[in-house]
């Protein structure tokens, strides 16, 4: 099946109908790189340039949130040298975002883990957190050391404690109520999620939150992912009839 591969035509967005919420999967740096000769780690380089990009058209069209895919809890057994020159990548974005955050006014948070991450690493994160906590412009997601399963254990597990000293009743849970102890809490689930690289799987990727959303694939590598490429998701997007189990009344 691979209807869904083949490079959709340059259709007309419609900006004021966007998708709320757009989710990103950043694959292909490494392929991307290995083409060129190059480390897998210029991949990477040239994966966090497409993403600076990325991010800044999305606030430029008024998207409200964006949630991308940077590093997952299955990424550890990548070698150690990749692994770091990922997380020194990470760590100059954040310098830089901390830098020009009154200007881009970009609300940033983080989905995941961070305990594993270093101390200088956790605290930038936090501190681009906080800065930006009353921003309006698009809220940028950055999904690091995530795991979709991981995610849910862990919200399972808060969920029982709350239980365990009275806090939450098991007899009035509901999907609602759940999804506050997951990451994304108050963040509205995905519209469209878009996987770069070519690859047909989520990847241990918003398991909860993409229930209903809307897959897009595209065979371009994350690093060569350009505004134009985003602009034929969205189409794509514009064009799905999202019948959430029911029927479409004509
Ligand atoms: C995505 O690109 C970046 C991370 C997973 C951190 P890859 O590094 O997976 O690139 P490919 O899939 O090997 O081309
Ligand atoms: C998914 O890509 C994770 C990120 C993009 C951060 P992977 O390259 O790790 O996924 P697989 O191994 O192809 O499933
Ligand atoms: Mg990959």
């Amino acid at each position: 099946m691979a209807w869904f591969r083949k490079k959709e035509p340059l259709a007309e967005v419609d900006f004021d109908h966007l998708p709320r919420h757009v989710a990103i999967i950043m694959d292909g740096n490494g392929r991307w790189a290995k083409k060129r000769g190059l480390p897998r780690t210029a991949g990477h380089a040239a994966g966090a340039e497409t993403f600076r990009s990325i991010a800044t058209y999305c606030k430029e069209i008024g998207l409200e949130y964006l949630t991308v895919y940077a590093f997952s809890t299955e990424n550890w057994k990548r070698p150690p040298e990749e692994v770091n020159a990922i997380m020194g990548l990470l760590k100059r974005y954040l310098l830089e975002a901390i830098e020009q955050m009154e200007r881009d006014r970009v609300k940033m948070c983080f989905f995941g883990d961070l305990s594993p991450l270093t101390a200088e690493l956790r605290a930038l994160c936090e501190q681009t957190k906080e800065i930006s906590r009353h921003y309006d412009g698009v809220q940028v997601n950055i999904c690091l050391n995530y795991g979709g399963r991981d995610e849910i254990l862990r919200a399972a597990q808060t969920y029982a404690m709350d239980c365990q000293e009275g806090r939450a009743d098991p007899n009035h849970l509901t999907e609602e109520n759940f999804s506050r102890y997951l990451y994304s809490n108050g963040v509205p689930d995905p519209d469209l999620v878009i996987r770069p690289g070519g690859e047909v799987r989520l990847s241990n990727f918003l398991l909860w939150q993409s229930a209903y959303a809307e897959f897009y694939v595209t065979d371009v590598l994350w690093p060569d992912f350009s505004k134009e490429e985003l602009r034929r998701a969205l189409a794509s997007y514009q064009h799905r009839n999202r019948r959430y189990g029911g029927v479409t009344l004509s």
